[in-house]
């Protein structure tokens, strides 16, 4: 069981209406004008947003509004963010959204007391030394940024370079989940969401540190839950109960509980993240066709831990005399299960066409900046690995 450091300071105000306690809460972290950010329009339409501005006006505290924030958030946003709350001397960003906006929320905090160029810090030219508070009103369970130290962002003016940047400093000072409010999400975002979270909490199960009981236990309930309740709750989806559990997961799933005497793997992260850089596809559905192929790759090296996840996870039934054989079983009820969600398993079924070899290159490139980067725990893996993998979910 590895050493470990455990940080996780967002407070989460959870259940029906705890968006009320908007304004409170802002005030409590000394929020007095406050930037109200927001995607393309779902929280506008489904009245949220101006909720959240007549709560926070009704209580003296000033606001500005800025929204269009896309998925797979965009450098050239958090720019016109930066400027404007450098104008509007913003003191508090309140992201009302997804993880695309709270991670355009958490990249214009770290710009605005920032004197280069903000991209500096997902180019390794400089670590994040401030961030504005951020806080969160959640409206969709997936990429668990309302608790993460994580920021990806899209450099939209390079090539669409998709970029994390990891920092406490940008950690969400409050979180607020109403499950009520992700009633409307289309289908797809839930089953996109739940395999998110789901692979948030397998790239810590999987790594090279495999002794930490209590961990895997919560690590196997989350993706249990996760599993069980996503399958209902695309027939089901105004059902609370259900929504509750994905919510509080996907928040879990990537507050580094799951990786208390692990440590973090995101291989298949990293490879998606070119994907979705690239093609502009959902980060979960691409997660989905990228994991089986990563899986297959490691797995003859890691048996027994596929073993573990096939038997406690996926329920499937272990063959002592072929273990190998469960191991496989584990990765196809994985497969499965993405299937019935409506995910793809594979890149012609996430894109519509394979890619091409000189995509692929690209990626490859993008994703190891170059060469120089290998990602993983549980195995490194590097360009070789990574074209191999890229290939394998290619056909
Ligand atoms: O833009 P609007 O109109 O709001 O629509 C959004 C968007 O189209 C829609 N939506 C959100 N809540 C809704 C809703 N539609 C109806 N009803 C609601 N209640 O859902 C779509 C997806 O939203 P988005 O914020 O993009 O989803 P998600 O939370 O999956 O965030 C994805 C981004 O987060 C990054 C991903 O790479 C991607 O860029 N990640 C961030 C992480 C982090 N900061 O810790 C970790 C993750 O691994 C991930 O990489
Ligand atoms: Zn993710």
């Amino acid at each position: 069981m590895k050493d470990f450091n455990f940080y996780t300071p967002t407070r989460v105000v959870f259940g029906r209406e705890s968006e009320e306690k908007v304004a409170d809460l802002v005030k409590q972290y000394g929020g007095k004008r406050v930037l109200v950010h927001y995607g393309g329009g779902s929280a506008r339409r489904s009245g949220l947003l101006e909720k959240m501005v007549k709560l926070l006006n009704e209580a003296d505290i000033y606001t500005v509004e800025l929204g269009g924030v896309v998925p797979n958030p965009e450098l050239t946003m958090v720019r016109r963010g930066i400027e404007l709350c450098r104008k509007e001397q913003v003191d508090f960003i309140l992201a009302v959204g997804g993880g695309s906006v709270i991670d355009s929320a958490k990249a214009i905090g770290y710009g605005v007391p920032y004197e280069g160029d903000v991209w500096d810090l997902w180019d390794g030219k400089a670590v994040p030394q401030a961030c504005l508070p951020v806080a969160a009103v959640l409206t969709i369970p997936a990429a668990g940024s309302e608790m993460s130290s994580s920021c990806v962002i899209t450099n939209d003016e390079a090539g669409m370079l998709k970029r994390g940047v990891n920092s406490d400093l940008c950690r969400c000072k409050f979180a607020i989940m109403n499950p009520e409010r992700t009633y409307t999400l289309p289908a797809y975002q839930t089953a996109a969401g739940a395999t998110d979270i789901m692979m948030h909490t397998m790239e810590r199960y999987f790594c090279a540190h495999q002794d930490m009981m209590l961990t895997d236990a919560i690590s196997e309930a989350l993706l249990r839950t996760v599993k069980d309740c996503a399958v209902e709750v695309l027939k089901r989806p105004n059902d609370y109960r259900l929504r509750a559990q994905i919510m509080w997961a996907g928040s879990l799933a990537h507050n580094d509980l799951t990786e208390c005497g692990g440590e973090k793997d995101f291989a298949t992260h990293k490879l998606e993240h070119e994907l979705s850089a690239m093609f502009g596809v959902t980060h979960g559905a691409g997660l989905a066709a990228m994991w089986g192929s990563w899986a297959r790759y490691v797995m003859p090296r890691h048996v027994n831990r596929f073993v573990q996840f096939a038997v406690n996870v996926m329920g499937v039934e272990c063959d002592y005399t072929d273990l190998s054989a469960t191991a496989l079983r584990g990765i196809e009820a994985v497969e499965d299960f993405y299937r019935t969600l409506g995910m793809p398993t594979s890149i012609p079924e996430l894109l519509g066409r394979p890619v091409t070899p000189g995509e692929i290159d690209e990626m490859v490139d993008k994703c190891s900046h170059g060469g120089k980067l290998a990602y993983g725990s549980l195995e490194k893996i590097d360009t070789t690995a990574m074209t191999a993998i890229y290939n394998m979910a290619n056909k």
